[in-house]
Parts: structure tokens; sequence; C-alpha cells
């Protein structure tokens, strides 16, 4: 125990002495979300933010030109791109295509723990704009699609940092998993909200990822309940870091929020699934 609370105190140092940061966030994504959301919104700018960043630029030409568009004429322009793909997917794709980053700059060591959080993250992220339509609030798509992407940043922030402490041999033994998993869970969430305020990120995102594991929700947050459910769900059916088939995840109080039946939580759990098979397949990191 005494070894366990050592850990715990090494981490907290770590974390105070800001010796470990995440790559510096990327916000072209928000900066897109914020131009869709103008009444006048314009191409020539979202196209100008796109095209600031080569990477970014690449990978929607590819889409643009994907076989689900197969047939049809070639996209050589972002501006092109932005016509076929429509804002809401071009939107959705920089988000991805930013936070995925983050996910991809880490070695070996925490290889197989990132790679389901991005799982987890991104599933969360797509299941919670069908949860948004379903519930009524299909203006919130936008906004619960980034809130649900980076819920668990904490995590990962927390897993680079403990890699960290581990290389500095400041720790005479290997944490065991499961204490990794036990301080991971209690900190992430606080953790996250330290780094959004870091990074600047509007304050209504802060929120979602402080309270997301919090005993009792505020009822006027939807995207709080909308991450909460989806986050929830996931766990249940297994689309989540630590597998242990837990039930201790119990969506009452969120599913009755929303009116949800009995079928609609099964609609929800084969959402789930669903979106799991689509991100292995085509968003899995080093893709
Ligand atoms: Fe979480
Ligand atoms: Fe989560």
């Amino acid at each position: 125990m005494q070894k366990d609370l050592s850990f715990l105190e090494i981490i907290e140092r770590y974390v105070e002495s800001d010796r470990v940061t995440l790559p510096p966030f990327d916000k072209t994504a928000l900066r897109i979300q914020m131009e869709i959301q103008k009444k006048d919104a314009g191409i020539s700018k979202i196209e100008k933010l796109i095209i600031a960043d080569p990477a970014m630029s690449s990978q929607m030409l590819k889409l643009a030109n994907s076989a689900f568009f197969r047939g049809l004429s070639k996209v050589m322009t972002i501006r092109d791109a932005i016509v076929r793909l429509g804002l809401d997917e071009i939107t959705r794709m920089a988000m991805i295509l930013t936070q995925k980053k983050l996910y991809t700059t880490q070695d070996t060591f925490i290889r197989n723990y990132r790679n389901d959080l991005w799982q987890h993250s991104l599933v969360c992220a797509l299941v919670s704009q069908w949860i948004a339509r379903e519930a009524g609030f299909e203006d919130l798509t936008q906004e619960v699609f980034f809130a649900s992407l980076m819920h668990d940043i904490g995590k990962l922030f927390l897993i680079t940092l403990i890699e960290k402490v581990k290389e500095s041999k400041e720790f005479p033994f290997v944490p065991s998993t499961s204490i990794i998993h036990e301080i991971i869970d209690s900190q992430h969430a606080i953790q996250g909200y330290n780094l959004l305020k870091k990074w600047n990120i509007p304050d209504r995102y802060c929120q979602v990822i402080k309270e997301h594991h919090d005993e009792k929700f505020d009822t006027g947050n939807i995207p709080l309940i909308i991450l909460r459910l989806v986050n929830k769900s996931s766990h249940k059916v297994g689309v989540c870091i630590d597998k242990d088939g837990s039930d201790e995840y119990s969506i009452t109080a969120e599913a009755n929020f929303f009116g949800f039946s009995e079928i609609k939580l099964a609609q929800l759990e084969l959402q789930i699934e669903d979106a799991s098979k689509r991100v292995s397949s085509h968003y899995r990191i080093g893709k």
C-alpha cells in the first residue's frame, strides 16, 4: 500500500512539475467548426484553414477520391473536396485527423493502451452524433462529436506521464497494470480538464470533460449527458480500455433523461458495435 501511495505521489509530482506534456493542441478543426457555425460561413476561409495543413489537405483529397465516390470525376482541389464531402463531413474529418496525431506520437510501451483509447474515443464521438439526433438535438452534433473525441484525453496524458516515470527509474518497481488503471481512472477527468484549460479550449468542453464521471450530472448540459450515455454504453459492450465486463455502468438516469426505451438502448449498443468495426477498418492508428 505504501508503494501504491508513493507511486501516486510521484505521478502528482510529475504533473505539478510540468515535466511531461502532450504535443500542442492543433486548433484547425475547432476553427473550422466555429466557421461553419457562422450564418455567413464561407468556403474560402475553411479552404484556407485546411490548405495551411498539408497533411490534412492530402487526407481530405484522399477521402474525396475514395472508393465511396468512385465513378465521379477526380477531385484535385480542396475547394472541390469541400463541395463533395460537405461541411459537416469536412469538420468531422478535421477533428479526427488533428486528434489522431496526438495518439501517434507515443512509443511502444503504451501502444495497446493508446490504440484502445483511440478506438473508444472515436467510437464515442461517432455514436454521440447518433444519440444527439435521436434525442432531438440535431444542432449539437458537431459539439458532442468534439467533446466525445476529447473526453478521455486525460488518460492519454497520464499514460504518457507514467511511461516517463518508469523510464526515469525514480520508482524502484514496475507498477502493476491494475495500479496504473486505478490511478488513471481516478485522475483522468481532472487532468483532462486541466489540459484543455491549458490549451484554451472553450469552457463548455472543459466542463464536459471534468464532469463526465461525476456521480450526478448537470441536467442543463446536454452534451455532457450524451457523452455519459455513450461512454457508459461503450463500456458495457466492451469498447473501452479496461475490458473487465464490469456492470457498474448504470445508464438508467441518462437514458431516462432522453426518454430512451429498451429498444432504443439496444439500437444504441448496435450503433457502438457497428462504429467499432468502422473505426477498426478505416481509422486505426497507423492507417
Ligand atoms: Fe473517462
Ligand atoms: Fe471514456
